[in-house]
């Protein structure tokens, strides 16, 4: 069984997906931290990936796992060195670049046909599971993720501006829409769920209608 989980940052994908990965005792698996702890590496090493020899040898030496709730890059837990606002931009920039997502979705293929999982991203139900038996499209309004963002981040000591946040997510939420490449779209055949007035328990509560 695969659950398709799609939708634009801060839509509340990656909270939900771990709890019905809970629920049915199913592995999650975050493809947004895949592109982020690529983008890690890509800001630490300096590589030029406009070099496309540099890329590929870089992409060949990079492995990107979960293991107990934790994202391993080349083995390191790197879960929490990834939620930075300037991996998030990097991120979003290095997932644009074929090469990049060609060996990112050849691994999430991989994690999915070989158990069950919840899967949340941008392209999950459009590109790498377009078989998915359950799609969900994941959105709420800028505003209302931009303040839920801006709330995290100053849980963390991360004081950025309501504005700065936005700004952030509104460019994030157009690139990922407009790239050649597997952008963030729904597919016809998924359920769109906005979370601007409803819980967590109430979208939980939809989706598993939806499954049963
Ligand atoms: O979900 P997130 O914010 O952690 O994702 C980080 C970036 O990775 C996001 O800006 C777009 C990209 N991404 C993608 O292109 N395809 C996916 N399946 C998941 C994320």
């Amino acid at each position: 069984m695969i659950i398709a989980i799609d939708g634009p940052s801060g839509a509340g994908k990656s909270t939900i997906a771990k709890l019905l990965a809970k629920e049915f005792g199913i592995d999650y698996i975050d493809t947004g931290a895949m592109y982020r702890a690529v983008a890690l590496k890509v800001m630490g090493a300096g590589t030029d990936t406009s070099d496309a020899d540099a890329l590929g040898a870089l992409l060949d030496g990079t492995d990107v796992d979960f293991a107990g709730g934790q994202v391993l890059l080349d083995s390191e837990d790197v879960s929490g060195q990834i939620r930075t606002p300037e991996v998030s931009m990097e991120a979003s920039r290095v997932s644009a670049i074929p090469a990049v997502r060609k060996k990112l979705v050849a691994l999430q293929r991989e994690m999915g046909v070989r158990k069950s999982v919840v899967m949340d991203g941008r392209d999950i139900g459009s590109n790498v599971f377009p078989g998915a038996e359950h799609k969900f499209f994941i959105t709420a309004s800028p505003e209302v993720r931009a303040e839920r963002r801006r709330k995290e981040l100053a849980g963390k000591g991360e004081n950025a501006s309501f504005e700065e946040v936005l700004a952030d997510i509104r460019k994030r939420d157009w690139d990922d829409s407009h790239r050649a490449l597997n952008p963030l779209v729904k597919t016809d055949d998924a359920v769109e769920i906005g979370t601007d007035t409803l819980g967590i328990e109430a979208v939980l509560g939809a989706i598993k209608k939806y499954l049963q």
